[in-house]
């Protein structure tokens, strides 16, 4: 049976994935290529809620492990009700953050490991992995900047609060995630202005459509 595919958009936060998500899917739409938008930890009402939990700006006491866990079983139900669904039936996903977040953020940023928590993923995802990963690669300083420039006041998240370091953390772990997975992954130059984020995202997507299309052909 024909599967849809599954594309990720990674990232530090203030990368601007979230927009570069929509108007991609909106452009490639106008070519013909439907993607349904989703995002993580969320995108489905069980995990939504999973999602308050972690973000919620007064649970300071969270465990890292705790944390990890989470995001994993917000993953697992997101995977289970929404993306999986849609890829056996041949909807192409496009979705704002997956695994590569936990690896990044708990593995490296608290800490615990990227083996082991890609470990500890393997219960929640089962081998599901994106066919391909946009990592928009941008140096935290300016992520956070952008972030604070644009932030109605009072609007912040448990994430939010960390320290440079935990975020210098973070995009070092991206990069060296993005050597390690050449083949699934394309690093998009996310300090460009974003009609040119957006073309080099769009043009990665459709290289990956043609790629596919080339060895199916044959
Ligand atoms: P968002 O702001 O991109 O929606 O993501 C919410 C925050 O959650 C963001 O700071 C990144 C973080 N995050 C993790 O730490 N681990 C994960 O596995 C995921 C999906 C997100």
């Amino acid at each position: 049976m024909k599967k849809g595919l599954f594309i990720t958009i990674e990232g530090p936060d203030g990368a601007g994935k979230t927009s570069i998500q929509k108007e991609a899917a909106r452009i490639l739409s106008e070519e013909g290529f439907h993607f349904e938008l989703t995002r993580e930890p969320g995108g489905i009402d069980i995990a939504e809620q999973i999602r308050e939990i972690i973000l919620n700006p007064k649970n300071t006491a969270m465990d890292a492990r705790t944390e990890a866990l989470l995001y994993a079983a917000s993953r697992r139900q997101h995977l289970a009700e929404k993306v999986i669904p849609y890829l056996d039936k041949g909807i192409n996903v496009l979705c704002d953050r997956f695994v590569d977040s936990s690896l990044a953020y708990q593995g490296y940023g608290r800490g615990i490991g990227v083996d082991q928590v890609f470990q500890m993923n393997q219960f929640a995802i089962q081998d599901t992995m994106p066919d391909l990963t946009l990592f928009m690669m941008l140096e935290p300083e300016i992520g956070l900047e952008r972030i604070n420039r644009n932030r109605a006041p009072g609007d912040v998240d448990r994430l939010d609060m960390e320290k440079i370091d935990f975020h210098k953390k973070v995009y070092e772990a991206y990069c060296d995630i993005a050597k390690k997975y050449p083949s699934r992954i394309e690093v998009i130059d996310a300090s460009k202005c974003f009609e040119e984020v957006l073309e080099n995202t769009v043009s990665a997507i459709r290289k990956y459509l043609k790629k596919l299309v080339n060895t199916i052909d044959k």
